[in-house]
């Protein structure tokens, strides 16, 4: 049965310092390419969420050994190709899109083939956009009109490809780079920008990489079949986790927050360069480098004049989970903000640009939805008092946050259904607002 939590209060001011979990994006690159180093790899704080449990469920049944403890997870790779397993053997990705568009790329020499299933959100949810690249490579993959569930057969002829990615998607480009794994030769990526984690752990497996960027385009260049050997790392806090934090901080009155040791990767921290326009009092500090990994803590302070954004597309993809958190700081800004370029949010977890204008009149702010912008008329005296009911939202993480985040920060009587859909990502969202002082029900 799914639950509902209930809020009828805005959580008093608070000063606090927090840590949040672990990076859901380095958690699951980390245990993969973990399965195909030669030895004993140690990863010390992996978000200990459903889609990194999913992730780690699909390595044993392709025959990865592994021990996953509150402290750190140790995954027995087998090298490159290493995986063994019975034909048709099947991967329940559950809601992950991270994990499924990976795997696809990891099977790429896989002779077996590999049934890849999923849940409601993830089988509505399009895989073409891997297929296409990952079949020119050699690798056959049926599928239920570009949607799971696939069927997919490595070969052992693969052949290095050339691809343009043109959706500014981190996950295709990260199929592309773990299908090359194992492949001879050049494989030559021209990609949008797009977040860089796997490009990173390339370098910091030794893995031949070469990156140069040019306007808009990363291009982007592995030598395959590089066996690289097994490491040992630490994954900092998600910054995607971190800005529910950001964000109610930053609309609840007198308050103030600093969230420790959180992954300040530039292509992860466009919100707080759209915060920064909008006035919002919010620095980065304490920065440092480790794993190939930026590392910082983030403090953010109540603002009350935030001003309206029209951000340049190009900043979308470096807050492309953050998008709707963004929106609802707006909906208190001065002024009128448009965000163009929007088409990728609504091939997330639901329609994600869909829920958040629904969301935005709800809660009273006038918004103009198009196929792929949205202007949002900011009323910085937003204050609710009204009775206001989320669902529906296809067991949506980040909706189900965002709207915790808005009834604590904006006032009004909530019930917020699904709540069990933190668990995806933040498991400990709810413990964490309770630190804070938020107080619901369930
Ligand atoms: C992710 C990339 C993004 C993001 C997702 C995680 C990743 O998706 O929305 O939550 O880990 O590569 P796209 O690649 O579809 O933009």
């Amino acid at each position: 049965m799914s639950q509902s939590i209930y809020i009828n209060q805005k959580i008093k001011s608070f000063k606090k310092n927090i840590f949040i979990s672990g990076d859901k994006s380095l958690s699951i690159r980390f245990a993969l390419m973990a399965s195909q180093a030669v030895g004993k790899s140690k990863i010390y704080n992996l978000l200990n969420s459903e889609d990194v449990l999913s992730t780690l469920n699909c390595l044993k049944k392709l025959g990865i050994k592994l021990k996953n403890n509150k402290k750190y997870c140790e995954i027995h790779g087998k090298g490159l190709n290493g995986f063994s397993f019975k034909n048709n053997t099947i991967l329940n990705c559950q809601n992950s899109g991270t994990l499924a568009r990976l795997i696809c790329g990891l099977l790429s020499k896989s002779i077996k083939s590999v049934i890849l299933k999923g849940d409601k959100s993830l089988s509505k949810r399009d895989f073409s956009r891997v297929i296409k690249p990952l079949n020119l490579f050699g690798i056959k993959i049926k599928s239920n009109n570009h949607k799971l569930p696939l069927k997919i057969t490595g070969t052992n002829y693969l052949r290095p490809i050339k691809w343009n990615e043109m959706l500014k998607s981190a996950q295709v480009k990260t199929s592309i780079l773990l299908a090359s794994l194992n492949t001879p030769g050049i494989t030559k990526i021209n990609a949008l920008k797009s977040r860089d984690h796997t490009e990173r752990l390339f370098k910091f497996l030794k893995i031949p990489i070469s990156i140069k960027k040019k306007n808009k385009f990363d291009l982007i260049k592995t030598r395959g079949q590089y066996q690289y050997k097994s490491f040992i790392a630490e994954i900092p806090g998600d910054i995607s986790s971190a800005s529910f934090f950001i964000i109610l901080a930053l609309l609840s009155k007198d308050s103030e927050i600093l969230i420790k040791n959180v992954n300040v990767n530039k292509t992860r921290t466009g919100i707080v360069d759209m915060l920064k326009k909008m006035n919002a009092k919010i620095k980065i500090q304490n920065y440092k480098i480790s794993n190939g990994e930026e590392i910082a803590d983030i403090n953010v302070k109540n603002t009350k004049k935030l001003k309206a954004i029209k951000p340049n597309p190009s900043i979308n993809s470096r807050a492309i989970d953050e998008l709707p958190l963004i929106f609802l700081a707006c909906s208190k800004a001065k002024g009128i903000s448009y965000f163009r370029d929007l088409g990728e949010l609504r091939h997330k977890e639901q329609d994600r640009l869909r829920f958040s204008a629904k969301f935005l009149k709800m809660i009273g702010i006038k918004v103009i939805e198009t196929k792929n912008s949205l202007k949002i008329y900011g009323n910085p005296n937003l204050n609710l008092d009204g009775k206001y009911v989320v669902k529906n939202f296809m067991k949506d993480h980040r909706a189900f946050m965002m709207s915790a985040v808005a009834a604590l920060s904006l006032g009004g009587d909530w019930k917020i259904h699904d709540s069990d859909s933190v668990k995806t990502s933040f498991p400990t969202f709810l413990n964490i607002i309770k630190k804070l002082g938020a107080k619901f029900n369930k």
